[in-house]
């Protein structure tokens, strides 16, 4: 369980879309918040946000391709708050298409952002945590790091990684005796924010609406929920994680059934535009 008493939270990406939601709420909870984003002026904005509403926050650009850049945000939220307790790494970036049809600088930007990135942050967080005997990082993946995904394939590759390292980074720890440092990873289906405002008439952004599409809110207070009782693995909602785990013990098979399921989640897609224009 992680407590506002643990010390300081990081957010990274925490400018806008679920970042920003979950900063909002880490500070309604009375946490330290650490905002951070590659855009600053947006990361000021919602720890102004935060202080407004009767919370503790402050805020600097962070890339999280950069890693030394991760330590200094640890390190500075160590010297403000007194402890680090938390690390949340949401900072994300979406390019669709085939596999073929990415730039080199698209494959290597979702690489370096998602699964990197990930890395950077919990690395940083774990350097601290781990002489402290505390802390919890929460890795924000997707529904795409449990199965294939047509038209999102190196988005996919990005979060299969975030799993497989946050999981196994679990397992260091347990294999080394540290059971009071958790590694929880939130696997949401599709979420109604910047992200995908530019990708709702995109036809390789299909799968993204092919489920249940949250509103930021939604998953940002299961993300909190997962913060108060961490737990590996939790993917929203939770059929789609029965049903996306069920595809990928059969790859055979998703891949038979792909020209279906992208039909149908066109189809699904072309109804939401529908639904949003009346
Ligand atoms: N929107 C969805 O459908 C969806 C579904 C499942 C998972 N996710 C994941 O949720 C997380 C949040 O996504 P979102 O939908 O709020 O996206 P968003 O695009 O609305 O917000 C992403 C934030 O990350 C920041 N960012 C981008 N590159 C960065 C970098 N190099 N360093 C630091 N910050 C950077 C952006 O400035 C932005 O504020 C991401 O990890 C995303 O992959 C999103």
């Amino acid at each position: 369980m992680s407590t506002p008493g643990d010390g300081g939270a990081v957010v990274t990406g925490a400018g806008r879309g679920l970042g920003r939601e979950i900063a909002l709420r880490l500070g309604r909870l009375g946490w330290d918040v650490h905002v951070t984003d590659l855009d600053e002026a947006l990361a000021v904005a919602v720890a102004s946000e935060i202080r407004q509403d009767g919370g503790s926050a402050i805020s600097s650009v962070l890339d999280v391709r950069e890693p030394d850049a991760c330590r200094a945000v640890a390190q500075a939220t160590t010297a403000h708050s007194g402890a680090l307790g938390l690390w949340v790494n949401n900072a994300g970036v979406l390019a669709t298409g085939p596999v073929w049809s990415h730039t080199d600088q698209q494959r290597r930007l979702m690489m370096e952002v998602n699964a990197l990135g990930t890395m950077h942050g919990t690395i940083a967080a774990l350097e601290l945590m781990r002489s402290a005997h505390r802390g919890h990082v929460v890795n924000v993946a997707s529904l795409a790091g449990l199965v294939s995904v047509p038209s999102e394939g190196v988005y996919a590759a990005s979060k299969h990684a975030v799993m497989g390292f946050s999981t196994s980074a679990l397992c260091d720890l347990r294999v080394e005796g540290e059971r009071a440092i958790d590694i929880s990873c939130v696997c949401p289906d599709g979420m109604w924010t910047p992200m995908l405002f530019d990708k709702l008439r995109d036809p390789d952004a299909a799968m993204s609406f092919s489920g249940t599409l949250f509103q930021p809110e939604v998953i940002a207070d299961l993300v909190l929920r997962v913060v108060a009782k961490p737990r590996p693995v939790t993917t929203a909602p939770l059929w789609r994680g029965v049903q996306v785990r069920l595809f990928d013990l059969a790859p055979g098979f998703a891949a038979r059934a792909a020209p279906f399921v992208v039909r149908l989640a066109r189809r699904q897609q072309a109804a939401l535009v529908r639904t949003l224009a009346s």
